[in-house]
């Protein structure tokens, strides 16, 4: 690799795992920088030889420096969804302006970019951010990356054997797909030629229902697992019952509704075709997952 690459979220799942496939596949770690908030939390990239920068999606100061000498930067997206709105223009703001040649953006699938989409709230900062990246003139590669599968077990809770699954989800089929397998495509494309100014699907290579895991989890557990698709209302109090806070509900009911309408419905292949494999299956993580 004949560049310098800064990796943002560096001490988080998907960004230390970009570095991780960055290091695996032949980059030499004098080439790849890591955006951090804390030095202490990122001595295993020290240790791997990656430089660290210090800086913070809020100081926009701190990204300037940071951004010093950076060819290509690889943005992860802000945790933080009531703040990353104004953090991502911070980024993107700093990144013209340290002359960035490349940014790569971890963004959303969905399909509805109104704000009647349920889950609206969290889609917005991605529309906006594929926007500003876009009329920043700077190349760009977004991926609209569709819900972590790592994620899944939350939408059953922890005794989904016992219990089955209960959520307003109806007959919404969905691609999830594994993060590590988004963070190793990731990797590919920074490695790769070709993929400037292009938006991909970061999906799996096929879609699934709840009906459908309710039949792998019983044929894995030997027992009847229920899909129990309830009325959005009752859900809401079934889980306000349960001591879940408000915020939690909502969550869970957008994503499910979500689901309901087809938004992390895909077929599109790009993740396949970047990984030059088919992308774990939904049966088989749970297999993994399940099975002992
Ligand atoms: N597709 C999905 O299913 C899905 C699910 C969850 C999240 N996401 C999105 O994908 C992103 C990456 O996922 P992940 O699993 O790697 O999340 P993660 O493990 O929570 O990592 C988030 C990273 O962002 C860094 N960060 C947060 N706020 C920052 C700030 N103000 N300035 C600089 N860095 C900041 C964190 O730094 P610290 O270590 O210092 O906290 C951490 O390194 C998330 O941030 C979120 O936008 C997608």
């Amino acid at each position: 690799m004949n560049k310098n690459i800064l990796v943002t979220g560096a001490t988080g799942h998907f960004g230390k795992a970009v570095i991780g496939y960055l290091l695996q596949k032949g980059a030499s770690p004098s080439n790849i920088f890591a955006l951090v908030r804390s030095e202490e939390k990122a001595k295993d990239l020290k240790a791997k030889g990656i430089t660290l920068k210090v800086g913070d999606y809020d100081n926009f100061s701190s990204l300037k420096e940071a951004f010093k000498g950076i060819d290509e930067l690889m943005f992860v997206s802000g945790s933080d969804i009531v703040k990353r709105g104004k953090q991502h223009e911070n980024v993107i703001k700093a990144a013209k302006e340290s002359h960035i040649k490349h940014i790569y953006y971890t963004s959303f699938v969905r399909k509805n970019e109104t704000q009647a989409s349920p889950i609206a709230l969290l889609a917005r900062t991605h529309i906006d951010t594929e926007k500003a990246i876009k009329s920043s003139g700077t190349k760009y590669t977004i991926f609209r990356n569709n819900l972590y599968m790592d994620g899944l077990p939350m939408f059953f809770g922890n005794n989904v054997m016992e219990t089955g699954i209960f959520l307003p989800a109806g007959n919404g089929s969905f691609a999830f797909a594994l993060r590590n397998e988004m963070t190793e495509a990731t990797a590919n494309v920074i490695l790769g030629k070709g993929h400037e100014n292009k938006d991909y699907d970061i999906s799996n290579s096929e879609n699934i229902t709840f009906h459908d895991i309710a039949k792998i989890l019983s044929q894995i557990s030997n027992k009847k697992i229920t899909y129990t698709d309830p009325d959005p209302k009752v859900f809401k109090e079934t889980l306000s019952k349960a001591g879940v806070p408000e915020e939690g509900i909502a969550l869970a009911s957008g994503f499910a509704e979500a689901i309901k309408q087809g938004e992390f419905t895909s077929d599109k292949k790009d993740l396949e075709h970047l990984l030059e494999r088919k992308p774990t299956s939904l049966e088989t993580f749970l297999k993994q997952m399940y099975a002992s």
